[in-house]
């Protein structure tokens, strides 16, 4: 609402001896003897218009002791992790420790990077439409996925070479998830193995994400491995026929494990503290290779098998007998169609944007498919990943369909700005911007949750 002054309104037009300066008296001295009347008896405005309250005086000690409160400034690491209030601000505290190729490496996406882009402006452009007046006093972000709960909507995604980014790894984010009550999936180019993630984390609920081969004792091996150390969920990822052009590895000469050549060990006079974890821990290992030296083009190019069809999802569907979730759907009949083959969910993903770019965003998708499964009194889970760097982006896809969702940059902002700590502050982060924004939406129940909460702009 605007207010205007209509010009011949005389409430509205100033007296013409109206200054801002009292008329008599000055700063400590209390009222003028004549205040608030002039000599005809008019009100003098001036001067009634300066209420004791504001006339000024020098401050006491007594009005200042109660705002001191000066503490020790903290500058530990933890204190570092609790100011940040944002996954952004975690992923600057990572950028200014980990050299630029692993952090290039994470941050990165292919080619010019715009399926990164739109998948983060995607959660951007809606618009919340809240409810009023609900009893919001206590909020329950508890759900089930793929038959078992999990105490938040959101899960650790599978991320290779974890290790390499800081040397926690993969342990930080399983005992990270394992203590928040989440699920955590093991990447194929993780660099811990099945069996030490498990043992590591074994109360933790561990899935695993396969990269499957033609070469079917390869990829049975590995299944045999996940189911032996406890795997309830085996995770396909299906949008990699080969590797993405990442264009920033390119120019970093990106290898693994780092080579040390001049310009890493500049970078690493200033980054000290992530060389000397990397020297003085054990040396990456695979969790389905053993030792690999080589650049990461090669060493994804002999992970991913471009001869891949829809008759090897079927030989893994009647081989792995626990749940099955195929990653990085991107169309509503690839959708329907893996569902058709026996998957018990989708996780619609375009790997972060690290492969084709340009590719469709999941969380435009999402709606089309959510309906696509009603039509078709589907029960598979809708899992959603890219792009989320905020609960509330969570709280979105959960709005418009999604059953899950799954985070991977933003828990490696954290376990490169902190390690475990970091990973555990990253989690605290997304829950509190979800248990916020839940109750500003008047929502108490994630099953509360309807399309009717987001609308997004422009349509
Ligand atoms: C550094 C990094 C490594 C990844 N490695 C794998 C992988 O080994 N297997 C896989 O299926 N997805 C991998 N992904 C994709 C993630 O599982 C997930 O789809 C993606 O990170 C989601 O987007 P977000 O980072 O915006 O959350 C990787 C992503 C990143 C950032």
């Amino acid at each position: 609402m605007t207010h205007t002054i209509q010009p011949n309104n005389p409430e509205a037009t100033p007296a013409p001896e109206s200054t801002d300066i009292p008329a008599t008296g000055g700063a400590g001295t209390g009222a003028a003897p004549d205040a608030g009347t002039s000599p005809s008896g008019a009100v003098n405005r001036a001067a009634s218009a300066v209420p004791a309250a504001l006339k000024r005086r020098v401050p006491k000690y007594s009005d200042l002791a109660p705002l001191m409160q000066f503490k020790k400034p903290e500058f530990s690491r933890a204190a570092k992790l609790q100011r940040a209030s944002t996954i952004w601000e975690l992923r600057d505290m990572a950028k200014r420790r980990t050299p630029q190729a692993p952090f290039d490496y994470t941050d990165g996406a292919a080619e010019a990077e715009i399926t990164l882009r739109r998948a983060r402006e995607a959660f951007l452009d809606i618009e919340f439409r809240p409810g009023i007046l609900r009893n919001v006093s206590s909020i329950d972000l508890s759900t089930d996925i793929l038959g078992k709960p999990s105490r938040l909507p959101v899960g650790i995604a599978p991320t290779g070479f974890t290790r390499m980014m800081q040397s926690e790894g993969e342990y930080a984010g399983s005992q990270a998830a394992e203590a928040a009550g989440i699920p955590y999936t093991l990447s194929t180019m993780g660099t811990a193995s099945i069996e030490d993630v498990a043992a590591a984390a074994p109360n933790g609920r561990n899935w695993f994400q396969l990269y499957l081969w033609t070469d079917r004792d390869r990829s049975l091996e590995l299944i045999e491995r996940a189911a032996k150390a406890g795997n309830d969920t085996l995770m396909v990822t299906v949008d990699t026929a080969v590797a993405g052009a990442r264009l920033r590895d390119v120019r970093n000469g990106m290898t693994i494990p780092p080579a040390l050549t001049l310009k890493t060990v500049l970078d690493a006079s200033y980054r000290p503290a992530w060389w000397f974890n990397f020297l003085t821990h054990e040396p990456l290992t695979f969790a389905s290779l053993s030792r690999y030296t080589g650049t990461v083009a090669d060493l994804i190019n002999s992970m991913f098998d471009p001869t891949l069809t829809f008759e090897d999802l079927d030989w893994l569907r009647e081989t792995w007998k626990g749940k099955l979730v195929v990653k990085g759907i991107q169309t509503v009949d690839d959708a329907r169609k893996v569902v058709d083959h026996g998957a018990d969910g989708v996780v619609l993903s375009n790997h972060g944007g690290r492969q084709l770019d340009r590719a469709p965003i999941p969380f435009h998708l999402l709606p089309e498919v959510s309906a696509a499964f009603k039509e078709d009194n589907s029960d598979a889970a809708i899992i959603l990943d890219t792009g989320i760097m905020s609960g509330a982006d969570i709280i979105a896809a959960l709005a418009l369909g999604a059953d899950f969702t799954l985070v991977g940059r933003a828990y490696l902002y954290g376990l490169m700005a902190g390690g475990r700590a970091g990973v555990d502050r990253a989690i605290q982060i997304l829950e509190k911007d979800m248990t916020r924004t839940m109750a500003l939406l008047g929502v108490s129940k994630l099953s509360e949750l309807t399309p009717d909460h987001v609308r997004i702009l422009g349509k």
